[in-house]
Formats: structure tokens, C-alpha cells, sequence
């Protein structure tokens, strides 16, 4: 059937190519003869007939957005100066909505506000390049600081509300700022920091009641409105030297080691990303985007927020992503497009079904991070037409798009013509993230099927193609690979592990580290996550490796967040059995009321692995796996000592 669909579609694309003087059908063989001929064998043919309209799709958003850069940047346009000429089209439009007090600011009202902003920057004496940290949960003014900011060329930090501390501190001195705004809402997290941060570090609160008044007194914040109240609303005069390709704010990324790393934005990448996401994704000005993810990402302010910048969006904008809340809120503001990460989806499924997730006009999700085990589910059951899953990290010049809603792939490169957009998977060492060379020193590019690093080949001229870095130097080097592609290059590492299929779809990989081996077979964490918590009704569920004295290999324990009281285990078992092989299924269950994620709902794993499968005294409950009886029973001190021991057979 698929070969006939394949065939069928070969026929309507190949047609064009027939000369005109033969007729039709023996012109059409010729032409696929010589189309044989040249690709090689029968199997490209398919493979080519298969994927052409979803290249011809993604060459047609290529050359959209690449016309439109290119104009940016012979006209030295930035990112406010083309929110500008939104305004003028529709002023009255709304522009941002704040789901948690109904307000609206339209298109005029935003402009207003950021030159309200842009005033203040400049009657501080701030300057281009200057730096100004922002710290305060998603609300529109969030957008109005960083766009006022950056009419005056001054580059905004999106600090995490979820810091503390020294991460907080790390954040805002590798930043450099010279002033940190913070939401009312924050004053506790800044007080305790206040006295740690460089000197002369101005500090400004917006929001909030006047009864936080006091305390921030203590730390002498001035008030962000009493200032913006004064600052004039019209355009300021000021000629911004800035353009296109110059920084526009920065993005903390969370690295795989360490500390956050701020990652630069220059406008021409905000205006990439987004401009690939209207494209590619099918968007209409008339849209309304609920925006719930946090704007100290790219996700939420790029991807989001840029819709309304760029192309005259609407976007709703929750201060918090609520499970409950997300289809009423869609239904109440008549969103079309919503945007997720993998996580939100699983919440939602979790939910019980209620009337408003059948009555929203919801038409595209886009977002990253949906996985095969509910990319179906969520689809059919919130009758999503278009699901645009993305890949790309906000620092990365090798973004993928997955434009045409291939279940569970988060990306593509053309099989057809490969060297378009020169990204690649190379081989790396089994299990690790170092690139393997060949006798020549250059990588290995993986074939179909070989799992590999996702690498991008930098070139400075093609603003496509750049890597801004970031902002200090050692993390920007460790980023970047010479001898890539061929001799002399440089290419970005991206640091993620892909396999792409004989189409060119291309799938995530674990990041290494979250496989562990168990009776000599790999075991994929996030594979048995998303099926434990597809048995268990989409609840938390966390999948790691544990040691056993004496045995090989590690043990694999699930942490549910489930009281575990109304849960027939032996039920479990069997639907377990069902869909885990023998050497997947996990020896310890540990049920506890919740499951530690990290502020983005990473399931955070290392205490839980520490703590390994010993009896807690918190009234959790830990059960393992007895294989010989073939059921779950529960671990109490003597037990867990027998398996220490070696007594007991796992
Ligand atoms: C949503 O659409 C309906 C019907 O078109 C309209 O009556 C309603 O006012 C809209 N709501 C909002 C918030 O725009
Ligand atoms: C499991 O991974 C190791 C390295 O991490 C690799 O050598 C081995 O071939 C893999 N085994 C299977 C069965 O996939
Ligand atoms: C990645 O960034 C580098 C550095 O600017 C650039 O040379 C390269 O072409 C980019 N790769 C892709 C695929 O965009």
C-alpha cells in the first residue's frame, strides 16, 4: 500500500519533468530510467518520491524565510524596528493578552509601553551593549522591557525565576549586568542576594502590592512603574547603530554539566526561529497563540512571543502552565495554536476528560519534546490537526523542523539533497559524546539506522549559518569541532544523539547517560517512562538504574509518583509484561507521593538513585520484582538485606 502511495506520488511529481515532444507515458518511464540512472537504485527512488513533497515544503519556508533575512539585512532592520511596522498596520489589534487578569494590550498599547522603556534606559545612561538582567515570572511586561531594551540597543537577561542563590548570582554576574529588574514576586529571592552582587548593581521592582513597600526598601530597589509612569510614551529619538546580525539579548541555557551557560541572540536569529516557525508550521496572522511556557526561554519568547512581533499574532500569555486550566483557557480566548513541551502533553492526557477539550479551535501545537508513546494519544483524543515539533537548541545553528507531523520525529534532512542544509549525524564513541575519526581525521557521517551526534557545519558569511556563542569564550570553544565535514572546517556539536530512519526522518536518541545495562541488553530510561506512566494513567514516573552488590549491570527502579493504595499490582505486572521486555521491565518500584522535577519538569533522579531501593520511613512503599513467583512484593528490612546479600535471584 505504501509502495503504491509511493508510485502514485512519483507519477504527479515526475510528470513536469516529461519532454514535451514524447508522449506521455513512454516519456514518463524514460524519465524515470534516467531519474534511476542517476540516483543509483530502485530504493532512492522510492525514498525521493516519498520525501520530495516534504523537501519542496521545507525549501519553500527556506526561501520565505531567507528572502526576508536578506531584505532585514540590506534595510538594517532589528526586531523592533519590525514590530514597528506591525503596529502601523493594526494598531488596535490585541497584541498581548495576561490570562491571569484578562488584560489586553494592543499592538499600540505594547508600543507605547516599550518606549516607555526605552526612555528610562536612556535617562539611566545606559548604553549599546550595556546589559540589564531580568528576573520575574511571564507577564507582559516581561516583553515590553526586553523590546524597549533593545530600541536603544541595550541587551536584556532572562534569569530563570526558578534560581536561588549562588545559581542565581552565577546568572547575573556571567551576564555582566548593570541592573537587575525583578518581578515583586521575587523580593525574597533577591533580598537573600542583594548583598553578593557586584557593586553599583542598580536594582528595580515591578509589580506587585504596595505592602512588599518595606522590605524591598531594605535592599533600596526603586519602582520600575513609579518611573515608567514619568517616562514619555512616544517614540524616543534616538538612532539605534545595531543591526540585523548584532546582539539582541541573552538565553541561559541549562548545560548538561554545571552552571547555566547564557547563550547570545543576536536579531537575526530571533527572527529566524520565529520566522521558520510561521512558515513552516502554517501560520495565519489572524492566529492566537497560548503561550504557558516561561519567556526566560527561546520556546516562550522567540518561538511564542515573536509571532506577535513579526507577523501580527495575537498571543496569550499564562504566568504558569496549569494542567486544569489549558483547554478552558484556549476555549475562552479562541486559541489556534498552542505551543507545548513534552512534558505539558502528559499532564494533559493525565487529566480527567472535561468538555472544553473537545470545543477549542485549537488547530497546530507546536513545540519539542513530544515522544512516540503519546504523540498518537494526544493527538487524537485533543483533536489536533498539525503538530509542529522542533528541535534546536537556542544557541544552535543545526535547528531541525519536522514540517510535515512524522510521528515522534523531531527533525529531517533531505535525502535528496543532503548538502542543502549541511547538517549531519557522525559517529561518536559508544556511549559517550566524543567524535570518532576516520585514517584522515575527518568524521564519520552515520548511515541510516547508526545512531549519531548531530553536528552543524559553522560558516560566518550565510547568517543562517552563524554561531553567535555565547557570552564567555570557553563555553563558545567547547562548542565547536574542527575537521568535520572536510579538512580546515568548523561545525557545531550539538551535544544530542540522533538515528535517522532511510527517509531522513531523524529521532532523538537518549542523551547518553540515560540508558544503564541491564542482563547485557540497554535499557532506555525515557522508553520505560513513557510506558510505566501510559499504564498508569500519565502520572510522574521516573526510570533509573540501581547497583546490587554482586550482580552486573544495573537494576532497573521506577519511582511513580502514586500512593500505590488502589493499584492492583498483579494487574500492573501483567500489563507490564505485555509491553516491556523481560529485560526492561523494572525490578523496584518505589511509590512516593511525587516525583522531584526541575522548573522545565525534568524528573530529577540523582537523590532517587542514591537512595536506591532501601526501605524509606516516609510511608512510601517499595516493592521488587520476584522473578520466581512472578509478582511484586514489598521490600521490608529483611528482604532488602537478602538482596543485598545475594540471597535472593534477580
Ligand atoms: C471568540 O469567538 C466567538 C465567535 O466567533 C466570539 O463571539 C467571541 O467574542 C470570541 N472571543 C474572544 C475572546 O475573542
Ligand atoms: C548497548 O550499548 C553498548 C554501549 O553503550 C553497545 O556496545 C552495545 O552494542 C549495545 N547493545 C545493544 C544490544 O544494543
Ligand atoms: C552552525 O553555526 C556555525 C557557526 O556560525 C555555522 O558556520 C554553521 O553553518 C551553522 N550550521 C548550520 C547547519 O546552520
Amino acid at each position: 500500500m505504501k509502495l503504491l502511495i509511493c508510485v502514485l506520488a512519483s507519477l504527479v511529481f515526475l510528470a513536469p519533468l516529461r519532454p514535451v515532444s514524447i508522449p506521455w507515458l513512454p516519456g514518463l518511464i524514460a524519465g524515470l530510467g534516467v531519474l534511476a540512472v542517476w540516483m543509483g537504485s530502485w530504493k532512492n527512488i522510492r525514498v525521493a518520491a516519498c520525501t520530495i513533497k516534504r523537501d519542496l515544503m521545507c525549501l519553500a519556508a527556506i526561501v520565505k524565510v531567507r528572502l526576508s533575512m536578506h531584505r532585514n539585512v540590506q534595510n538594517k532592520r532589528t526586531i523592533p524596528a519590525l514590530f514597528a511596522q506591525k503596529v502601523l498596520q493594526h494598531p488596535d489589534k490585541p497584541a498581548l493578552i495576561f490570562e491571569a487578569t484578562g488584560e489586553v494590550w494592543s499592538f499600540k498599547d505594547l508600543q507605547e509601553r516599550c518606549n516607555a522603556v526605552a526612555h528610562l534606559a536612556l535617562a539611566q545612561g545606559w548604553a549599546e551593549g550595556d546589559v540589564v538582567a531580568l528576573y520575574m515570572e511571564s507577564h507582559p511586561s516581561v516583553v515590553a522591557l526586553w523590546l524597549g531594551l533593545a530600541m536603544v540597543g541595550v541587551e536584556a537577561a532572562f534569569i530563570n525565576h526558578n534560581l536561588r542563590q549562588e545559581s542565581l548570582l552565577h546568572c547575573v554576574g556571567v551576564s555582566g549586568a548593570r541592573a537587575v529588574v525583578f518581578g515583586a514576586e521575587m523580593t525574597e529571592a533577591v533580598s537573600e542576594v542583594s548583598g553578593s552582587l557586584q557593586p553599583g548593581t542598580t536594582l528595580f521592582c515591578t509589580g506587585g502590592e504596595e505592602e512588599d513597600g518595606e522590605q524591598r526598601c531594605s535592599f533600596q530597589a526603586q519602582s520600575l512603574e513609579a518611573l515608567l509612569t514619568c517616562s514619555p510614551t512616544h517614540p524616543p529619538y534616538y538612532k539605534l547603530r545595531k543591526g540585523f546580525n548584532d546582539r539582541l539579548f541573552y538565553i541561559y541555557t541549562s548545560g548538561t554539566t554545571g552552571m547555566p551557560k547564557a547563550a547570545v541572540v543576536v536579531h537575526s536569529r530571533y527572527f529566524r526561529i520565529a520566522a521558520f516557525g510561521f512558515h513552516s508550521f502554517g501560520l495565519r496572522p489572524d492566529d492566537v497563540v497560548y503561550n504557558c511556557l516561561p519567556l526566560y526561554h527561546s520556546a516562550g519568547t522567540i518561538m511564542g512571543v515573536g509571532q506577535c512581533l513579526l507577523f501580527g499574532l495575537t498571543v496569550v500569555i499564562r504566568r504558569k502552565f496549569s494542567a486544569s486550566r489549558f483547554w478552558d483557557d484556549c476555549v475562552k480566548h479562541n486559541c489556534t495554536v498552542i505551543q507545548y513541551i513534552g512534558e505539558i502533553c502528559r499532564y494533559l492526557l493525565a487529566q480527567p476528560v472535561r468538555p472544553s477539550e473537545a470545543h477549542h479551535r485549537v488547530r497546530v501545537a507546536i513545540g519539542n519534546g513530544l515522544r512516540p508513546f503519546v504523540w498518537e494519544e494526544f493527538v487524537r483524543r485533543f483533536r489536533i490537526q498539525r503538530v509542529g515539533e522542533f528541535y534546536g537548541a537556542t544557541e544552535c545553528n543545526c535547528s531541525l523542523i519536522n514540517i510535515d507531523g512524522k510521528v515522534g520525529a523531531c527533525g529531517f534532512s533531505s535525502r535528496i539533497l543532503p548538502n542543502l542544509y549541511p547538517i549531519r549525524l557522525v559517529k561518536v564513541k559508544e556511549g559517550e559524546k566524543e567524535l570518532l575519526r576516520d585514517s584522515q581525521g575527518l568524521c564519520i557521517p552515520c548511515l541510516p539506522g547508526e545512531p549519531g551526534m548531530l553536528v552543524g557545519r559553522i560558516s560566518d558569511k550565510d547568517p543562517l549559518r552563524r554561531f553567535d556563542g555565547y557570552a564567555d569564550r570557553d563555553s563558545t570553544s567547547q562548542k565547536i569541532a574542527h575537521h568535520v565535514f572536510q579538512m580546515g572546517d568548523s561545525a557545531y556539536v550539538s551535544g544530542d544523539v540522533l538515528v535517522m530512519d532511510e527517509y531522513g526522518y531523524m529521532y532523538f536518541r537518549d542523551r547518553s547517560g540515560d540508558t544503564f545495562r541491564w542482563k547485557g541488553e540497554n535499557v532506555s530510561t525515557t522508553e520505560v517512562e513513557g510506558v510505566l506512566s501510559g499504564l498508569l494513567g500519565h502520572t510522574d514516573v521516573a526510570v533509573y538504574g540501581v547497583s546490587v552488590p554482586g550482580v552486573e549491570g544495573k537494576a532497573g527502579m521506577a519511582a511513580i509518583a502514586h500512593t500505590g493504595a488502589d493499584l492492583d499490582l498483579d494487574e500492573f505486572l501483567s500489563a507490564v509484561q505485555k509491553h516491556l521486555p523481560s529485560y526492561a521491565r523494572p525490578i523496584f518500584l518505589r511509590f512516593m507521593p511525587s516525583v522531584d522535577t526541575t522548573g522545565t519538569f525534568k524528573i530529577q533522579k540523582t537523590r532517587l538513585q542514591k537512595e536506591s531501593f532501601k526501605p524509606q520511613h516516609t510511608g512510601e512503599e517499595i516493592y521488587f520484582l520476584n522473578s520466581r513467583a512472578g509478582r511484586y512484593e514489598a521490600v521490608d528490612d529483611e528482604l532488602c538485606k537478602a538482596i543485598v546479600e545475594g540471597k535472593v535471584s534477580l
